[in-house]
């Protein structure tokens, strides 16, 4: 009769949470249960772990085993608690010294062979082993380098149940970490180039602010003149992920299962189709998981055919797109999944695309393309543009500039934001809140005026008066201008959705 206890962790929307594994072994009629608020996945463990153990060579206990996940309240899920599950029986049945995994948070799959699998969420895990002040965290070796990139944590990566024994006895050091691979140090190689586009020079200082700005961007215009095509090449218009950014977007897309391994160092790109749900779009599920907003965070959320998306998950967006965060509560729980993301949508003038003279639409088909374009998120628009139909001679003859050669201004721009924005834990202007934009807009008073004028022209909201001054900011920073002056508010004000791009969709 004996007990074990191994940590691991269990992933919670996008946290990960301690919890114990605890083993019980004592004489009587042969059984292997699990209890504590475990998945079907959890369960299933019992069967891998009894052929993982056999086939590495060990023994598997003929008696009567229980093992709890403690604390009892949290819902487990996935395959990573075969690892520590295997862990902690081998420690019961007196296969491992009951102080080898001490100080050590365990996670991983096993194969019926004993191979340890990658699993989701490694960094999650090795931010909350540091939090928790645990000393080592074992993992899959293919996952190594990605709980590395928590410091003061030893990482021991491991490919086999046998070596992962080996290794926590002291009998074997750890691997070294793996290298990276070439491809994942390149920046981008296949990625869509700005210089493509063919004729619409004339967009790209409207892109530039929207890129540099972190500010979002419409879209409009007749089919197949380009809108999906520049919206594609934003991306690489984007300044480079910072440090703290890159760890964040690494964690969430983790979690997800989109990537793992390495540090994610692009800014994110997601394009949902038009008929995703509204917790596709935000999040949610019994046991909520992230959705296309927070797997964008810090990069670009891509709405393409606007109007095709079913007015809920419009709706749901709205908040988010706000507050930079959503919140989703589960029973007696709170879960909050960032969603601070650049919104880009792109729209044809009207359902058949040929708009004014030769539009074929019938009335109620223009109505409900103009409710839903016209409804919730064209408010959050900043910047607003007119894909036209380019002449013959420009379509020949135009060439958008290289993306790296416009990148370089954005950069440059998004440095200076970043240099007045560090202290308030902020990177662009378009996170600016109301108070803060105040506090650092560096409009000058006849920029306020000139501010002041437009809102009585024009009836503009306090979020429109808010939205045109954060965008001027943005145009004073690629101006390399400390001071927003009433050309910028001008300017920023002519980017804004007006009256004739919305009379477009009507
Ligand atoms: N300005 C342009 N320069 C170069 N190629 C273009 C341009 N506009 C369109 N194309 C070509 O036409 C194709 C379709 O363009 P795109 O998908 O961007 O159109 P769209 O405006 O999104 O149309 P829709 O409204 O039907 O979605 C592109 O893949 C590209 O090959
Ligand atoms: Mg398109």
């Amino acid at each position: 009769m004996s007990l074990a206890r191994v940590e691991t962790f269990a992933l919670d929307g996008v946290e990960a949470r301690h919890v114990w594994v605890e083993a019980d072994i004592r004489r009587g009629l042969a059984a292997f249960n699990v209890v504590g608020l475990a998945d079907k996945a959890v369960r299933e463990a019992r069967e891998r772990v009894r052929a993982a153990l056999v086939n590495s060579g060990f023994v598997f206990p003929q008696e009567r085993i229980t093992v709890n996940l403690a604390p009892a309240h949290l819902r487990k899920a996935g395959p990573g608690f075969d690892l520590p599950l295997a862990v902690a029986l081998l420690a019961a049945s007196d296969q491992l010294p009951p102080d080898a995994a001490r100080g050590c948070a365990v996670l991983g799959e096993l194969s019926l062979t004993g191979e340890v699998r990658a699993v989701r969420g490694v960094l999650a895990v090795a931010e909350g082993a540091r939090r928790d002040r645990l000393e080592r965290l074992l993992v899959p070796r293919s996952r190594a380098r990605e709980a590395a990139l928590v410091p003061e944590l030893a990482v021991l990566g491991v490919e086999h149940l046998q070596e992962a024994v080996e290794v926590l006895r002291g009998d074997r050091a750890p691997a070294p970490l793996p290298e990276c691979a070439p491809q994942e140090l390149l920046d981008a190689p296949d990625e869509p180039d700005l210089s493509d586009v063919r004729g619409h020079n004339g967009l790209i200082p409207a892109l530039e602010v929207a890129a540099a700005g972190g500010h979002n961007l419409f879209l409009h215009g007749p089919p197949g003149t380009g809108k999906t095509m520049l919206a594609r090449r934003l991306p690489s218009l984007l300044p480079p992920l910072t440090a703290p950014e890159a760890i964040e977007v690494t964690r969430l897309h983790s979690i997800a299962g989109l990537h793992g391994g390495a540090l994610v160092r692009r800014r994110p790109f997601r394009s949902p189709h038009h008929t995703i749900s509204a917790s596709g779009l935000v999040g949610g599920g019994g046991m909520p998981t992230p959705g296309e907003a927070t797997l964008a965070h810090h990069g670009v959320l891509f709405l393409d055919e606007l109007s095709e998306f079913a007015r809920p998950a419009l709706e749901a967006l709205r908040q988010p797109l706000e507050d930079g965060r959503v919140t989703i509560a589960r029973g007696q729980r709170v879960m909050v999944f960032p969603t601070r993301v650049t919104l880009v949508a792109a729209s044809n003038p009207c359902p058949c695309g040929m708009g004014e003279s030769t539009c074929r639409c019938s009335a109620a088909d223009l109505a409900r393309h103009r409710r839903r374009l016209s409804g919730p998120l064209l408010d959050r628009i900043d910047v607003s543009v007119t894909v036209g139909r380019p002449s013959g001679a420009a379509l020949r003859s135009q060439a958008a500039p290289p993306s790296a050669i416009v990148r370089e201004r954005i950069v440059a721009a998004r440095e200076r934001q970043t240099a007045r924005l560090a202290r308030h834990g902020l990177t662009c202007n378009a996170q600016l809140d109301a108070r803060l934009l105040r506090e650092l807009s560096g409009a000058t008073a006849d920029a306020h005026r000139a501010l002041y004028a437009l809102h009585d022209r024009n009836r503009l909201s306090a979020r429109g008066h808010g939205r045109i001054l954060r965008v001027a900011r943005t145009l004073a920073d690629l101006a390399g201008s400390d001071a927003v002056r009433p050309d910028h508010i001008h300017q920023a004000a002519a980017l804004r959705l007006d009256d004739q791009a919305l009379a477009l969709a009507a």
